[in-house]
């Protein structure tokens, strides 16, 4: 939200106590017209004209169960011309009265909701709620046991915290980081968990110390923005693989935190999804496609890119 018109128009949004209270609310909990009217002790009437509003300025999204509309914070809200203004209101609001008092009842209003079985009130917010065992790393864990890829050398694989992921799914795997103290922990990890297809060793991504290697699979997990020249990394990468073999950066989209840089150490705040793109292609890659696959929930809200790109 860079412009003026936009700034206000974000502003007279927010400018409205019940709207700041439904946000509020749906923050906490997707709700239906009746549990807000109800917790917000107003009309259902006036609660219905104010989701209106919130829905066409794309703050709110709503599903439908039965005859009832649930409302809840929409997914991409934080593309909205408002949201930097909601997070700030939200975090000096946090002792209200007024809102304090809109928790209690919605926690009145929740409890009468759970009535039924935890099937009945799940169905339709699995997405939202604790589900004994689900985890994205089980998930991930699961998923990870159908994959094959073959010999992998993952870039800036870091400490090898990734090794219960990567390594039951490569025939060998080749973990390499610029940091000693990363590749000695990334050994220990690996003895730890007796994987004996896995490799540690101290390198450069953008001059890998590899000869003869017909890699299946390379892998940048959140490394590339470390490279002082990635296009030079990716180069390196990608003249590992076999013809046929695999390419895949998971990476940030170009974001304007400057705590990445700082604090983290990133090299670049993240990239450009053409400047992937073309770097793929040019180091010989095919059928390439540059995915964003969200933002983050927790705040920068960074927004995350998938490169995919096949050897020719
Ligand atoms: C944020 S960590 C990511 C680690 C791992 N891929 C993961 O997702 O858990 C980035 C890693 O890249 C490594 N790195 C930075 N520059 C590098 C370079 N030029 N060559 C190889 N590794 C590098 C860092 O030492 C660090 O371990």
């Amino acid at each position: 939200m860079n412009d003026l018109p936009t700034w206000t128009e974000g502003m007279k949004l927010l400018g409205d106590g019940t709207r700041l209270r439904i946000l509020a609310l749906l923050k906490e909990e997707e709700l239906s017209v009746g549990e807000l009217a109800a917790v917000l002790e107003q009309r259902q009437s006036t609660i219905s004209t104010q989701l209106g509003r919130l829905k066409e300025a794309g703050f709110v999204q709503d599903r439908k169960e039965g005859t009832r509309s649930y409302y809840r914070i929409a997914e991409s809200a934080i593309e909205t011309s408002g949201w930097k203004i909601w997070e700030l209101s939200y975090e000096r609001l946090q002792k209200d009265p007024r809102l304090a008092a809109d928790r209690e009842r919605l926690a009145r209003t929740l409890a009468a909701r759970r009535e039924g079985t935890w099937l009945d009130r799940a169905a339709g917010s699995l997405d939202r709620r604790w589900v004994p065992g689900r985890s994205w790393s089980t998930l991930a864990l699961g998923l990870g046991r159908l994959l094959d890829l073959g010999v992998c050398v993952d870039m800036g694989s870091g400490d090898g915290a990734l090794l219960p992921f990567l390594a039951p799914a490569s025939q060998r795997l080749l973990c390499l980081d610029s940091h000693r103290g990363m590749v000695e922990r990334g050994r220990e990890r690996a003895r730890e968990g007796s994987w004996r297809n896995v490799e540690f060793l101290e390198g450069d991504m953008q001059s890998p110390p590899f000869e003869d290697l017909e890699a299946d699979t390379v892998l940048w997990f959140q490394s590339l923005q470390y490279a002082e020249d990635p296009r030079a990394a990716i180069r390196a990468g990608c003249s590992l693989l076999r013809l046929g073999g695999r390419a895949v950066v998971l990476t940030l989209e170009r974001h304007e935190d400057r705590r990445m840089l700082e604090e983290y150490g990133h090299m670049h705040p993240g990239f450009g999804r053409r400047s992937l793109k073309r770097w793929l292609e040019g180091a010989g890659m095919t059928g390439v496609t540059v995915e964003r696959l969200g933002h983050e929930p927790k705040a920068p809200h960074l927004s995350l890119l998938l490169a995919l790109g096949v050897k020719s």
